[in-house]
């Protein structure tokens, strides 16, 4: 089983042709409020991928909380571990432009207060995935990957928001995902040489003593650290709207590595389902089913 470990927001979602630059006021399309959190994404991306998922995370009391859950619930994530604290929902603003890309401020609101404890006992097994982000406090991640390190489960973290871990901070991670801007916000803080992707990512893993996975958006993702470096393909797309695509290659990737798919197989499928994110609008109404990914990779 999948434990997410992680942020439920709130999207405010505004559409505008340019997002604006510091002191520029833009007029954009009527607000809609979508649910999505790095946390709630990855887990509905792995459940709709077919895995079974538990998230663990808080939502507040406040009226906006109430669109958190509205298709993590529908989709079957079990939620017997996400607590209801007085006080705000996580809430995040994000423009989206004419190209599909976006801007996020997240307002952590109860995210603040999700704490490793939250986990149930026993469940990050041998046979389990713990996955992971970083919009709850930081220690409370790591608490969460000590916690599946001692019970032998698998520990993916999505590094997101970007924050320059060492190598001793990552002891009980296997597997790091970034996308390419953080891959070279890892690589600058370390000196590591950089060049293509293949280059970075491998210097990085080597680095950190750990697999690390970049995704490319277009060009797909790569893989160094376990056997040698690999390059899957993104399906080709016209995107509309890119919130959330990493969250489903990440999620979608470990529901694979759950069922016992090799790397290459879990990269590849989490390549397409985060391509098939982008075409459509919205964090998580645009997340494929486990049949639109398998009809993609053909
Ligand atoms: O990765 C996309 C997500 O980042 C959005 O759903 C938003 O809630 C922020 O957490």
């Amino acid at each position: 089983m999948i434990t997410v470990f992680g942020s439920i927001n709130v999207d405010l979602v505004c559409r505008v042709r340019k997002s604006p630059l510091p002191g520029e006021t833009v007029l954009g399309s009527d607000y809609a409020l979508i649910p999505g959190g790095k946390g709630a994404n990855q887990a509905l991306a792995a459940r709709r991928a077919g895995a079974p998922v538990r998230m663990v995370g808080a939502i507040g009391d406040d009226d906006i909380g109430k669109a958190a859950l509205n298709e993590l619930i529908p989709a079957g994530v079990d939620l017997g571990a996400v607590a209801r604290r007085s006080g705000t929902t996580g809430v995040a603003i994000i423009t989206v432009d004419d190209s599909g890309e976006n801007t996020i401020v997240v307002s952590p609101g109860a995210n603040a207060s999700a704490n490793a404890g939250q986990i149930p006992a026993g469940s990050l097994g041998a046979t389990d995935t713990l996955l992971l982000q970083l919009e709850v406090p930081q220690a409370e991640v790591f608490a969460a990957a000590q916690l599946a390190r001692t019970g032998g489960a698998r520990v993916v973290l999505s590094v997101a928001p970007f924050a320059p871990f060492t190598p001793e901070q990552l002891a009980d991670i296997d597997i790091v995902v970034v996308n390419e801007h953080e891959a070279e916000d890892f690589a600058r803080h370390f000196g590591l040489a950089r060049g293509n992707a293949e280059v970075t990512v491998a210097a990085l893993a080597t680095r950190l003593g750990r697999i690390v996975i970049a995704t490319l958006g277009p060009e797909g993702a790569v893989a160094a650290g376990g056997e040698g470096v690999i390059r899957v393909p993104a399906l080709k797309v016209t995107p509309v709207d890119t919130t959330g695509a990493g969250d489903t290659f990440a999620g979608v990737l470990a529901a694979f590595l759950d069922e016992g798919r090799d790397l290459r197989d879990a990269m590849a499928l989490a390549a397409i389902a985060g391509s098939l994110a982008c075409t459509k609008h919205g964090a998580q109404p645009s997340f494929p089913s486990r049949a639109e990914i398998e009809a993609a990779a053909g």
